[in-house]
C-alpha cells in the first residue's frame, strides 16, 4: 500500500455499500462482491471516497438479510466466495481504498452450528454460548421486548428453557459473559484482518452485555424521544432499556476488542466504529474509552434530528463539547435502517445536508445512492422484504425503501441488473432522472455537488482536519461555521429556510464563494453572502 497514513479513517470519507443492492454481476437480481469490484473506478475516481464499509456478506439464511450470520468466516454463495473477497481487497488496496466490514457480535443465526449445538441439551460444550434462562412463573424470564416486535424470549422445548433474542427469534443473542464466546469472536476478527480488512463496523455494539440479574426494564416515561425522524419501534419504545443494553460491562469487551485490533496495527492501521444509539452525549462518548475502546461510536443524531438550523447546530456543539482531545467526531446522515436524506428533507435540503456532512469536523459516513439524491423507493404490495416491516404494526414498509438498487444509468433496472431480470427490490420510480450516467454529465446535479465537496474536503486541510467554530450574529434559520487549519479559513453558511437569507458577519469582509449547493456560481465576497431557499455555500476567507 502506498499510503500508510495512520489517519485515513479521520481525514477520509467512508461510503457504506449494502452489497445486495449495489451491483449484480451475474444476473440473479442480487448485488454481489464481483459487482463491487466492477464499480471500483466509480468509488475511487468518480467519487473519491477513502474507504467502503460493506454490510454483511457472510454465510446466512438471510432472515435479516445477512445480519443473521451462520458462519463468521465465510462468504455467502449469494455474494460470491472467499476468493472473490480476496480479489476485492486486492483491487481496493491497489487504489488505496480501505475495506471496513460489518461485525455482527450480538447474535448469530439460529442456523449457526454453535446455536444448533447449544439448543441440543443443557450439558453440551456450547450449552452456555447463548443466553438461556428458565421460565419465571411459567412465563418469559422477564419483560424484555425484541427490537423487531414481541417478547425477546423464545421457548425451546428440548431444553425446556427460553433463549434471548434482541431481534428476530432467528437471531439468538450470544452470551458475551462466556470467555469462550469472546475468544471465538475475536478469532473471527483476526481471520478478516489477516485477509487484509482495514476495519470493522460493530453491529448494535452496546447490546452485548446484559444485566447479569436479568431484571425487568422500567416503563419508559412518555416523550423521552429526543429525535423525531427515526423510525418508530412500536412497543419497544414503551420501555426504558435500562437492563438489556448499554451495560457498563460493555467497556471491558471493547478494551479486549481493541487489543485484538492492535495486534495488527503495526502491519497497517485498523479502525472500528460501533453502531451505538445513545443520545446522552456523555454516555455516548464513553465508548471511545481512553483511546482503548472503539475508534468511534457512530453519531446518528443528525439522522433523527429535525432539519432546523438550531437543532443541527446544537448537535454539533454538543459533540464538540463532549469530546476530549484525541476523540474524533463523526457524522452519519443515513444508512440501511433509516429514511434516505432526500426522502427526509426533499431534494434541496438534502444537498445542504450533504454540504454539512462533508464540511463538519469529523469523519463523514455516506450511504450509497445518497450522493445521487436517491429517494426512498415505493415497494409494490407483495414485494416487501424486510422482516421488521412485516412484524411491527405501523412501521409500514420497514427498511425496504432505503435499500433499493443503486441507480447506475437510465436503462431498465437502472443498470443494477440486466433488463430481463427481476431485482430483489424494484428500482425507485425516478431512476431515469436520478442515476450516475445522467448526473455525471450535468454539472449542477447532486452527484456533481457531492464530487466537488469530496474533492474540496480532500485537498483542504482546514476542512478535513481543521478546527470548528460556530459563527453567531446570523439569522435564526441559518447555521454558519468556520473551519480553520494550515493557515486557511473556510466559512460554511447553510440556509434552512424556504426563503432567501442574507449573511453579513465580519468574517465575510473578504473572500471567495467557492461552492454552492446548486453548483451554479463562484464569486468574490465582500461583506455579505445571499443564500436562496435551502442553499448552502462555502466561502474561502481572506
Ligand atoms: C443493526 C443493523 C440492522 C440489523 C440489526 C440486527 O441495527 O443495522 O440492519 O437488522 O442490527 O442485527
Ligand atoms: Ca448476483
Amino acid at each position: 500500500m502506498a499510503d500508510t497514513s495512520k489517519l485515513w479513517w479521520r481525514n477520509g470519507v467512508i461510503y457504506q455499500i449494502y452489497p445486495r443492492s449495489f451491483k449484480d454481476s451475474n444476473g440473479d437480481g442480487i448485488g454481489d462482491l464481483r459487482g463491487i469490484i466492477e464499480k471500483m473506478d466509480y468509488l475511487t475516481d468518480t467519487l473519491g471516497v477513502d474507504a467502503i464499509w460493506l454490510s454483511p456478506f457472510y454465510k446466512s439464511p438471510m432472515a435479516d438479510f445477512g445480519y443473521d450470520v451462520a458462519d463468521y468466516t465465510d462468504v455467502d454463495p449469494m455474494f460470491g466466495t472467499l476468493a472473490d473477497f480476496d480479489d476485492l481487497i486486492a483491487a481496493a488496496h491497489k487504489r488505496n481504498l480501505r475495506i471496513v466490514v460489518d461485525f455482527v457480535p450480538n447474535h448469530s443465526s439460529d442456523m449457526h452450528p454453535w446455536f444448533i449445538q447449544s439448543r441440543s441439551s443443557r450439558t453440551n460444550p456450547k450449552a452456555d454460548w447463548y443466553v438461556w434462562r428458565d421460565a419465571k412463573n411459567g412465563a418469559e424470564p422477564n419483560n424484555w421486548r425484541a427490537v423487531f416486535g414481541g417478547s425477546a424470549w423464545s421457548y425451546d422445548a428440548r431444553r425446556g428453557q427460553f433463549y434471548l433474542h434482541s431481534f428476530l427469534p432467528e437471531q439468538p443473542d450470544l452470551n458475551w459473559r462466556n470467555p469462550d464466546v469472546r475468544a471465538a469472536m475475536y478469532d473471527a476478527l483476526r481471520f478478516w484482518m489477516r485477509r487484509g480488512v482495514d476495519g470493522f463496523r460493530v453491529d448494535v455494539a452496546h447490546f452485548l452485555m446484559k444485566d447479569p440479574d436479568y431484571r425487568d426494564n422500567p416503563v419508559n416515561p412518555p416523550n423521552t424521544l429526543a429525535f423525531e425522524n427515526f423510525k418508530v419501534f412500536g412497543e419497544y419504545d414503551l420501555q426504558e432499556h435500562k437492563h438489556d443494553k448499554g451495560h457498563p460491562d460493555n467497556h471491558m469487551v471493547y478494551r479486549e476488542f481493541r487489543a485484538v485490533l492492535n495486534e495488527f496495527e503495526e502491519q497497517s492501521p485498523r479502525y472500528s466504529v460501533g453502531e451505538i444509539h445513545i443520545f446522552d452525549w456523555d454516555e455516548w462518548a464513553t465508548y471511545y474509552g481512553t483511546d482503548d475502546e472503539l475508534h468511534m461510536p457512530f453519531n446518528f443524531a443528525l439522522i433523527g434530528a429535525k432539519w432546523a438550523a438550531q437543532t443541527v447546530r446544537e448537535v454539533v456543539e454538543n459533540v464538540e463539547r463532549v469530546l476530549s482531545k484525541g476523540q474524533w467526531p463523526n457524522y452519519v446522515f443515513s444508512n440501511h435502517d433509516e429514511h434516505r436524506i432526500s426522502a427526509r428533507y426533499g431534494e434541496y435540503a438534502a444537498r445542504t445536508m450533504m454540504m454539512a456532512l462533508l464540511t463538519l469536523r469529523g469523519t463523514p459516513t455516506m450511504y450509497y445512492g445518497d450522493e445521487l439524491g436517491m429517494k426512498d423507493g415505493m415497494i409494490p404490495p407483495g414485494m416487501e422484504q424486510d422482516p421488521w416491516g412485516k412484524r411491527v404494526p405501523g412501521l409500514g414498509l420497514g427498511r425496504d425503501p432505503e435499500r433499493t438498487p443503486m441507480q447506475w444509468d437510465a436503462l431498465p433496472n437502472a443498470g443494477f441488473t440486466p433488463a430481463a431480470v427481476k431485482p430483489w427490490l424494484p428500482v425507485t420510480e425516478d431512476y431515469q432522472r436520478t442515476n450516475v450516467a445522467v448526473e455525471l454529465i450535468d454539472p449542477t446535479s447532486m452527484l456533481s455537488l457531492t464530487r466537488a465537496l469530496i474533492k474540496l474536503r480532500k485537498t483542504t486541510p482546514a476542512l478535513h482536519s481543521g478546527s470548528y467554530r460556530t459563527v453567531t450574529g446570523v439569522p435564526d434559520d441559518t447555521y454558519v461555521y468556520v473551519r480553520e487549519g494550515a493557515g486557511e479559513r473556510y466559512l460554511i453558511a447553510l440556509n434552512f429556510s424556504q426563503e432567501e437569507r442574507s449573511i453579513s458577519v465580519p468574517e465575510l469582509s473578504a473572500g471567495r464563494l467557492v461552492l454552492s449547493t446548486l453548483v451554479n456560481r463562484e464569486e468574490a465576497v465582500a461583506g455579505t453572502v445571499k443564500l436562496t431557499a435551502n442553499e448552502g455555500c462555502i466561502v474561502k476567507l481572506g
